[in-house]
């Protein structure tokens, strides 16, 4: 049965009290949530040592968001961050003959770190460059060739909510020999999504954010042909075909995706991060979208009725807006002052909508950053800033 609008925003205390808008950083806590990662304990306590239960919910926590993509548990790694499970992947690849990594400049620097490091193996990497607050796919079309070897994308920029353009990029990488490894932490959860129908041959993200869950868990997607073909040099017991058989002299990787995982899985997180997804299920994908939609269209509307510069597409579908500032940092302070959650990165005030976010909130901030103007970018600071260069 899917839950109303205002049945789900009740489920988070925190809304109570503060304006949340900082779910680009942080999912806001449910009492689902907190339910599911007490229940964990309580496991703990009752029962000592329930490994076999808390096993049984790694693999629920597989199904869970293996269904959540559209993929097959089999094809899912259970990993305890986006980076662990890329590294592990990273160190399945062979630089030859192929060695080129086409990344992009709004890509999360992690995923930079990870794929620069693989220089020391052999790979080569570049980076398309931005214009602006933009990254078509016109800036990757002269750096992805025969040579390259992966293409890894960010859905949508942390920094600006720009969204970056997977079908053509995907199809282009393609045509061209090249993997795409597809980075959704910074949309998933904010609408339906089918990995099989993207064509991405991996998808990776986090639970602590959109998916309304802890931090500790990622998972990721590894097309079926292709985690086959890789042995990860990264690895361990919850990566190989049976981690119960303790054999310390076999190395005997797991069939499909779990073989890029490692270690003891995050069990109290899986706890947490299922009852999140759930929640957001019992809600529907789709109509968090249209919430998240109408929220991001009607902030860049009222920002730029009052002027402000939107570093964010006006088209966007959201769930990020960015808002350039003089000071990010210091208009999160004077917002936290007023009880509004948000965040920033550089020049950019970042405002985030969850389904649990209504147009009041919207209403609210754009009250607040009408008596802050000043400390924003607006059409009157960059006439003045010309007059003053002339
Ligand atoms: C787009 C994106 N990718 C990756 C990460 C980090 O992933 P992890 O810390 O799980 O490695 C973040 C975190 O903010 C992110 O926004």
């Amino acid at each position: 049965m899917t839950i109303s609008s205002a049945d789900f925003r009740s489920k988070f205390p925190v809304l109570r009290d503060k304006l949340y808008l900082n779910s680009c950083s942080q999912g806001a806590l449910s009492g689902e949530v907190e339910a599911a990662m007490l229940e964990y304990l309580r496991s703990w306590h009752r029962d000592g040592s329930p490994w076999d239960v808390w096993v049984q919910h790694y693999e629920a926590g597989r199904r869970c968001f293996a269904e959540f993509i559209g993929a097959q548990p089999e094809d899912v790694a259970l990993v305890a961050s986006a980076s662990a499970g890329v590294n592990s992947l990273a160190s399945a690849l062979s630089f030859r003959p192929r060695h080129k990594i086409v990344l992009g400049e709004f890509d999360f620097p992690t995923m930079g770190h990870i794929w620069l490091a693989q220089r020391a193996r052999g790979a080569e990497v570049l980076f398309a460059k931005a214009h602006n607050d933009s990254l078509p796919a016109e800036a990757y079309e002269h750096l992805i060739d025969e040579h390259t070897l992966i293409v890894p994308l960010s859905h949508m920029c942390f920094m600006n909510g720009f969204r970056s353009p997977v079908a053509a990029l995907t199809k282009m990488a393609h045509d061209r020999g090249a993997l795409v490894l597809l980075d959704d932490y910074q949309d998933c959860g904010t609408r339906p999504i089918d990995v099989k129908a993207m064509d991405v041959d991996i998808f990776v993200s986090g639970t602590l954010k959109y998916l309304l869950g802890p931090p500790g868990l990622a998972f990721m997607y590894v097309r079926k042909s292709v985690a086959e073909s890789l042995t990860p040099t990264v690895t361990g017991w919850f990566g190989q075909r049976n981690p119960f058989a303790f054999d310390v002299k076999l190395f005997d990787p797991a069939p499909g995706a779990r073989r890029f995982e490692s270690g003891t899985p995050p069990i109290p997180t899986i706890y947490g991060a299922v009852a999140g997804a759930k929640l957001l299920q019992s809600f529907g994908l789709q109509n968090v979208a249209n919430q998240v939609h109408s929220l991001a269209q009607a902030l860049i509307q009222g920002a730029s009725d009052l002027g402000i510069q939107v570093k964010t597409p006006t088209d966007s579908k959201g769930p990020l807006v960015v808002l350039r500032a003089k000071d990010a940092e210091g208009v999160v302070r004077l917002l936290a002052a007023k009880n509004v959650v948000c965040s920033s990165r550089h020049d950019g005030l970042r405002i985030s909508f969850h389904a649990y976010n209504t147009l009041d909130d919207v209403n609210l901030v754009l009250s607040l950053l009408q008596q802050n103007l000043s400390q924003l970018v607006t059409a009157a600071t960059l006439s003045s800033a010309s007059r003053s260069s002339q």
